[in-house]
């Protein structure tokens, strides 16, 4: 194993990736959306200096935090990045070291701001790769004889001729620190659709006044005819969840959040925010051009396509003897030369709408590959109920609260964060654990305390306002991938649904979508309209606490987030390790 040392600048620029009319100010990372690819093995050490380059001081919106999302963090609390969790927010002109070994772990995952909306913009792919042998860099390195054959790549049983990346991100024409303002001001009243979708950090707004000179393009990937590749998509938006196609090809699914899976075909992918996939693609269509294109899901207008496109494009097999000068790695195309596109290609997935209106879609088909861990038929130590409801307060803002705190960052503002004050032991460890009376959280710290290596299973439900539309909401774990193992609709009771498991398979992911499935029954009770909030679904999870640290548990719907959707589990505080 060895140390991969990167460093990311984050410094102020003006882009316009839509080619639209609008131009914002935002923060980027060493210039670049997406910012540079983390690459590594399973076993190495990634070494992070981060520098906040800004140039202002006046308030939090210049601060910077970056967390490795879906990198579990084994012994590394530290390295986390959530403010006022496990550090303290880089200040502009200030730098900070975020350094940790990728335990355990192999696949898709991504890296983004803490901070605000900047994660709109602050963002890249990390990827991982389960052994030396199947880093591609280093097999097109050893492989590069005057052959055209090249090894193929693998993962686990996997085997697959190259790989792309497609990062999905959404773009506002109104810039991220004045979104924000909005979001958390009194003004807000919902939140409006991204102007565009990107795909890899570009696409096109509006074809018609485009010119290549201004523009980037559709970003184009480039395959051969006849072989299988491998796409880790890369759920890296704010807000909307998407479908995710590409024209006239299938897609196997084989890992979700960095775990691989049996393979499982879909003609289409459902990615939440903070959602990865690979899937395998074969390249058995004639030599064309192929859109591949995002539509919206759970939004009122589901199934409405976005701008978010990106080409499939076939090429002919080029021999390497012939292109000297063809990049390492390119693997047969000519990635490095190909042209950029401003018109969209002629041949689009089809989306059935059927489909898209679907709820709990694949979670109950999907299986671990390895087979289902035992651990997922044990009993829990406890369930945790996070009952979460938007209130709009007297001063006009909206809060999401979880079981009546709405977790904002202001609540750390002024604060050290949580993991300095339990390492310094300035903080009272929590004393007991067993705080039923009040679902196990612990007023005084704020946190849920968690018992070293404890089953614990959480329920997530989602609640409504009367009159409003229940939302979707996927969930994240820091510090943990977890198992869903039930999920249902309208308000989860103990008696009721203590005893279901209606997901017999659990795979690990750090990511789970708690549905808006409105059961119609539950607008009336006793024939009587019911006025409170009431239930939409819920999700159960189940963790176990095998890694002592101070981890975020929210939605990664980032300005639910923002508005308080957060809660901070404090897991065997006395054992976890020093930086
Ligand atoms: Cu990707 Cu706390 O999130
Ligand atoms: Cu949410």
């Amino acid at each position: 194993s060895i140390t991969r040392y990167y460093e990311f600048n984050v410094t102020q620029h003006s882009i316009n990736p839509d080619c639209s009319e609008h131009t914002s100010p935002v923060f980027l990372i060493n210039g670049q959306m997406p910012g540079p690819t983390i690459t590594a093995n399973q076993g190495d050490i990634i070494h992070v200096l981060i520098r906040n380059k800004l140039s202002e001081v006046d308030t939090h919106h210049h601060d910077v935090a970056i967390h490795f999302h879906g990198i579990r963090q084994y012994g590394s609390n530290h390295a986390d990045g959530v403010p006022f969790l496990t550090q303290l927010p880089i200040r502009p002109g200030q730098e900070f070291v975020q350094e940790f070994r990728v335990i355990n772990q192999a696949g898709t995952f991504f890296y983004h701001a803490h901070v605000g909306l900047q994660e709109e913009t602050v963002f890249g792919p990390l990827i991982v790769y389960e052994s030396q042998a199947a880093n591609p860099e280093i097999l097109s390195t050893e492989s590069s004889t005057n052959s055209t054959e090249f090894l193929p790549l693998t993962a686990g049983p996997f085997s697959y001729h190259d790989e792309h990346v497609a990062i999905l991100s959404e773009w506002w024409h109104r810039p991220p620190i004045e979104f924000e303002n909005f979001l958390m001001g009194s003004k807000f009243k919902f939140l409006p659709e991204a102007d565009s979708v990107l795909i890899n950090g570009r696409t096109m707004h509006d074809t018609r006044h485009a010119t290549l000179a201004k523009c980037g393009g559709y970003d184009v990937m480039t395959v051969l005819p006849n072989k299988t590749y491998r796409f880790r998509v890369i759920g890296a938006t704010t807000f909307r969840t998407l479908g995710f196609a590409i024209a006239r090809h299938n897609l196997t699914i084989i890992e979700v959040d960095g775990e691989l899976v049996k393979p499982y075909t879909v003609n289409q992918l459902e990615v939440a925010p903070g959602q990865r996939f690979s899937v395998l693609v074969h390249t058995d269509q004639v030599l064309d051009d192929y859109s591949i294109r995002v539509v919206r899901r759970w939004s009122d207008d589901v199934g409405r396509p976005t701008n978010g496109i990106a080409v499939l494009q076939y090429q002919q097999p080029i021999s390497r003897l012939n292109h000297p000068s063809l990049g390492v790695g390119s693997r047969g195309v000519l990635r490095f030369k190909r042209p950029a596109m401003i018109q969209p290609p002629s041949i689009h997935p089809v989306f059935e709408k059927a489909e898209l209106e679907a709820p709990y879609w694949i979670w109950q088909e999907l299986e671990p590959l390895y087979g289902v861990d035992p651990t997922v038929r044990k009993p829990a130590s406890r369930t945790i109920k996070l009952r979460s409801v938007d209130r709009h307060l007297p001063d006009g803002t909206t809060r999401w609260q979880v079981n009546g705190v709405a977790y904002t960052e202001e609540m750390g503002s002024k604060q050290q964060p949580i993991l300095y004050n339990v390492l310094n032991k300035t903080r009272q460890l929590p004393g007991r654990y067993n705080t039923a009376h009040t679902n196990g959280y612990d007023p005084n710290l704020r946190t849920y305390p968690l018992k070293h290596f404890e089953i614990v299973d959480i329920v997530i439900q989602t609640t409504h306002m009367p009159g409003e539309p229940c939302r979707s909401h996927p969930w994240h774990t820091h510090g943990h991938s977890h198992w869903e193992i039930a999920n249902g609709k309208g308000e989860y009771t103990e008696e009721r649904d203590g005893k279901i498991r209606n997901i017999n398979t659990p795979i690990l992911k750090d990511i789970t979508m708690i549905y808006p499935n409105v059961d119609p029954d539950l607008f009336t009770k006793d024939g009587e309209k019911v006025t409170s909030p009431v239930g939409c679904g819920w999700s159960k999870i189940r963790i176990v606490a095998d890694n002592p640290g101070i981890w975020a548990v929210h939605c990664h719907n980032t300005p639910h987030m923002l508005m308080g959707m957060m809660v901070a589990l404090e897991e065997a505080p006395e054992l976890i390790s020093r930086p």
